[in-house]
């Protein structure tokens, strides 16, 4: 059962936290290792619960696992795959997104693949179509089995030609885990090309395989017969980093992140500036604070990357609700990541949401019923609140929100939040946050 949190909010966060490994390359470099015929070492692996769950599935498929959590190392053998047990892979089922990703992997090692059902936030339908559309495409067999998906690759898998209709991250990380080793050349277009994908075809380069990306989104990958192990440090967390950004806007704060990455963050870094809030860029990570002077309210849409990340949007429209003006905003990737706004309206917020496209352009949901834009009016002064986790990202805004809040709050459903933001219980003592949790 989870926890009650408590936080008294008004305080400035002040002081400096650290960032490690990006949960979003993290958890598919694991994956990848199940590809190699040698051992693999990644570094920089944060201490999270999407962490756990993926070692998990990885050891039933009989990969050995050591995992140094201080030092952020995990080493992973995959010399002895093997067929997991349904009851076990069961086990797994609606904890997380990332089995999906076994099955290029899998359909390798052992020519086949049981999905459990899956998991992850609650953002929108978030189907898996792409995702059985690109095995197919590559010759695999998928079929509906009332323990989950069943996958097999009579001929084994063989190079094609895909395009995506969106540019998925999940469905570009299945084709270049797929490709690599298959039969012949792989040409994929409209591809992802977020940070951590980037960061995964390096990682894929190490063990050996042959990929080019091109300017264009089309990403090129030659099979080959084999893949070594490999050893890589993650790239930094830049949702984590501009999650505690945010916290420090929010609170008038002022927060060191010791280990973000200024490229990656590019975007970020110019709506912060843009809204009013100060940032120093250095060499070992960044610094966040609110000059003192009052922020300003922006138009701004979710893209995909080198857009505004949408997992950037739920922390960031906290900071909205204390700019100066009417802010509007259109979120692309999601037709339903705008709900947990209605829990910031009880906070004092004020902020509607609109089924229409605001601002520049239409997107997919334009012509639906998904209310995904909304309209931020401030600044209004948030006041405490009992409310409950809804989903990943969405928990650690209502965090914010009740870091900026006057008064004690409740956050139900906290542990939600362990899935992606390593030890933040200790990264609010280290700013100055005051908290208290029941039943932990
Ligand atoms: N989509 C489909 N069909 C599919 C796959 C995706 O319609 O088969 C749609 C989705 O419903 C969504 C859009 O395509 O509307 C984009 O989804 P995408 O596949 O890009 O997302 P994902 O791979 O499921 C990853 C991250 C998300 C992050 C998105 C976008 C992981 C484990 N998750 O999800 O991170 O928001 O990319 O950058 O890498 C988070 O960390 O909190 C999180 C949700």
């Amino acid at each position: 059962m989870s926890s009650t949190f408590h936080v008294r909010g008004g305080r400035p966060l002040d002081g400096e936290i650290t960032v490690r490994g990006a949960k979003n390359l993290v958890s598919k470099a694991m994956v990848a290792a199940l590809l190699g015929e040698g051992p693999s070492v990644l570094r920089s692996v944060p201490d999270i619960s999407d962490v756990r769950i993926v070692s998990k599935l990885l050891s039933i498929h009989g990969v050995k696992i050591e995992h140094d959590v201080v030092g952020g190392t995990l080493h992973l053998n995959p010399s002895n795959v093997e067929r997991a047990h349904v009851a076990d892979i069961d086990a797994h089922a609606g904890s997380s997104r990332i089995p999906i990703l076994f099955c290029g992997p899998l359909l390798h090692r052992l020519g086949e693949a049981i999905i459990p059902d899956l998991g992850g936030c609650r953002i929108g339908d978030r189907p898996i179509n792409y995702h059985l559309d690109v095995l197919r495409s590559f010759g695999a067999v998928v079929e509906k089995r009332e323990m989950g998906i069943y996958i097999t690759a009579p001929h084994g898998l063989k190079g094609t030609k895909i395009h995506l209709e969106y540019p998925s991250v999940g469905a570009t990380e299945q084709v270049l885990l797929a490709a690599v080793r298959a039969q012949g050349i792989t040409e994929l277009t409209n591809a992802a090309v977020e940070p951590e994908i980037e960061d995964l075809i390096a990682v894929l380069q190490k063990m050996g395989a042959l990929i080019s990306l091109q300017t264009d989104r089309t990403i090129t990958i030659e099979g080959v017969d084999a893949l070594g192990g490999y050893e890589h440090t993650a790239l930094a967390d830049r949702i984590e980093a501009g999650s505690w950004a945010c916290a420090a806007l929010v609170t008038q704060g002022d927060v060191f992140v010791r280990g973000a990455q200024q490229k990656p963050m590019a975007t970020f870094l110019n709506v912060f500036r843009r809204v009013g809030g100060g940032i120093e860029i250095r060499e070992d990570g960044i610094r966040f604070f609110h000059p003192g002077t009052p922020l300003r309210a922006i138009a701004l849409e979710t893209d995909v990357h080198p857009g505004f990340m949408t997992d950037w949007q739920q922390p960031l429209v906290v900071a909205l609700t204390q700019a100066d003006g009417i802010s509007i905003l259109h979120e692309t990737v999601y037709e339903n990541r705008l709900g947990f706004t209605s829990a910031l309206n009880d906070m004092g917020a004020r902020i509607q949401v609109y089924r229409e496209c605001l601002g520049g352009s239409s997107c997919r949901f334009g012509r639906s019923n998904y209310n995904h834009s909304a309209v931020v009016s401030g600044p209004h002064a948030l006041h405490s609140a009992d409310i409950t986790v809804p989903d990943l990202r969405g928990g650690f805004s209502y965090l914010i929100a009740a870091l900026g809040a006057e008064g004690a709050s409740t956050i139900r459903g906290i542990d939600l939040i362990d899935r992606g933001y390593e030890s933040f219980r200790e990264k609010l003592s280290a700013l100055g946050a005051e908290y208290w949790e029941e039943g932990r």
